[in-house]
């Protein structure tokens, strides 16, 4: 251990691969095409989705494998609708967690908990009404806990809200806005899945030793936590309240890059042109956020792009998702630090479609490492050391 407390190898390790580019599973959920930067689920470029689809519909067609008719959309939202109550028990164990928890952190521990809290609903080998069973409530969960952090009684959800209203209802108690309830749904559809992405990988992998669809979504919301992931959209919030001004851009960038930052909101493992997504999300943040901070961000993703290029040669560095995530939800109405939880309400749906597809054609993920440390030694009395 180093005096920071922090664990160090005395061996030399080699920069991992970060398993770029190993096909881990085969999937017709979703395809990222990164030279392209195009999005495709199952079959459909995400084009023809957002803005045209409704979230149910998606999530249907993720778990179920074709757009619903009429009569299948119907029984699918009554069965969402049937599935939004939290435990009264979830929300006492909500109530016990420091006011200041990290709603991320309060997500995991609800989903978490509903395993137990719901005694009979996930006992069985996954399938499609424990899908619906967790992810319906992940909404209910943030919102409940987002109440209880402010002082507020929790609100339950309203029969016939879709999942974007019944979001926002639960967190602020009042009847949605359009204004609001459709970009956040566009937003939603956008997030639901993208490939072997880290938490979906994570989720699948739980799947695969034949545990239960509530240990694979608890994992996959603690892989989405990080920056590198999902974590990044508050952060890019903080940075442009960091820069605040167009003068400020340049420099505040420049320094960022001079100490060795990454600049979040940019960059991506697979996508080596720009992410759909975010030019989707750039157009609805110029209907529906603020002139000024819109402005701020085109003028911050302008530069930063010019900046990176310049900085990092070769290294095709684009926007990615969360750029305009952070605006998009800013405007919705959602605080920071809801952003990232907000992602997993969206991704709660890709998550379970792929544990579904995981136990269907299931073998135990299991890779193997390179062993780089010595072989061969032989132990010394602690005296003698
Ligand atoms: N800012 C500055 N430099 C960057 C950035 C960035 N955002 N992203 C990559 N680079 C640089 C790296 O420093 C590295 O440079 P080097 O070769 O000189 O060392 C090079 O580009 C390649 O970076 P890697 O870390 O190898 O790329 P990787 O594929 O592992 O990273 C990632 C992808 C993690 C998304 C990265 O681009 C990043 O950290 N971005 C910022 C955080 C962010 O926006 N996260 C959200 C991702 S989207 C999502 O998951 C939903």
């Amino acid at each position: 251990m180093s005096n920071s407390g922090t664990a160090v190898s005395e061996v030399e390790i080699p920069k991992p691969s970060g398993l770029e580019g190993v096909v881990a599973a085969s999937t017709a959920l979703s395809h990222v095409f990164g030279e392209e930067g195009k999005l495709v689920y199952r079959g459909y470029d995400i084009h023809e989705l957002a803005g045209h689809a409704s979230f149910e519909e998606v999530a249907f067609l993720q778990w179920v494998g074709h757009l619903p008719n009429e009569a299948e959309l119907k029984a699918f939202t009554a069965k969402l609708d049937a599935n939004r109550t939290l435990p009264d028990e979830l929300i006492t164990i909500l109530r016990q967690l420091p006011a200041d928890t990290a709603p991320m952190d309060a997500l995991r521990t609800g989903v978490s908990s509903l395993g137990p809290l719901l005694p009979g609903v996930f006992n069985d080998e996954p399938d499609l009404d424990e899908a619906i069973a967790l992810a319906a409530r992940f909404p209910s969960i943030l919102a409940a806990f987002h109440r209880v952090r402010n002082g507020l009684e929790p609100v339950a959800h309203k029969s016939g809200h879709n999942t974007a209203q019944s979001y926002l209802y639960q967190l602020f108690g009042t009847e949605p806005e359009e204004r609001h309830w459709k970009p956040l749904e566009t937003y939603l559809i956008l997030l639901t899945d993208h490939g072997m992405n880290a938490s979906t990988f994570a989720a699948r992998v739980i799947a695969s030793t034949q545990s239960d669809i509530v240990s694979a979504l608890t994992g996959a919301v603690g892989a989405l936590k990080g920056p590198l992931h999902g974590g990044a959209p508050s952060l890019v919030l903080d940075m442009l309240n960091e820069i605040g001004t167009a003068d400020n851009v340049d420099t505040w960038l420049n320094a960022a890059l001079d100490r060795g930052d990454r600049l979040m909101g940019f960059g991506h493992r697979v996508y080596k042109a720009e992410d759909p997504r975010a030019e989707i999300l750039r157009e609805m943040a110029r209907t529906a956020s603020d002139p000024d901070f819109f402005e701020l961000s085109l003028r911050t993703e302008q530069r930063a792009l010019e900046l990176l290029n310049e900085r990092k040669p070769g290294r095709r560095l684009y926007t990615n998702v969360e750029f305009y995530s952070a605006a998009v939800l800013a405007a919705v109405g959602l605080p920071g630090d809801m952003f990232t939880p907000t992602f997993a309400v969206a991704r709660s749906v890709g998550w379970s479609a792929h544990v579904l597809e995981q136990v269907a054609n299931n073998r135990l993920i299991r890779p193997q490492s390179e062993f780089v440390g010595p072989i061969d030694l032989h132990f010394v009395d602690l005296g003698d050391r």
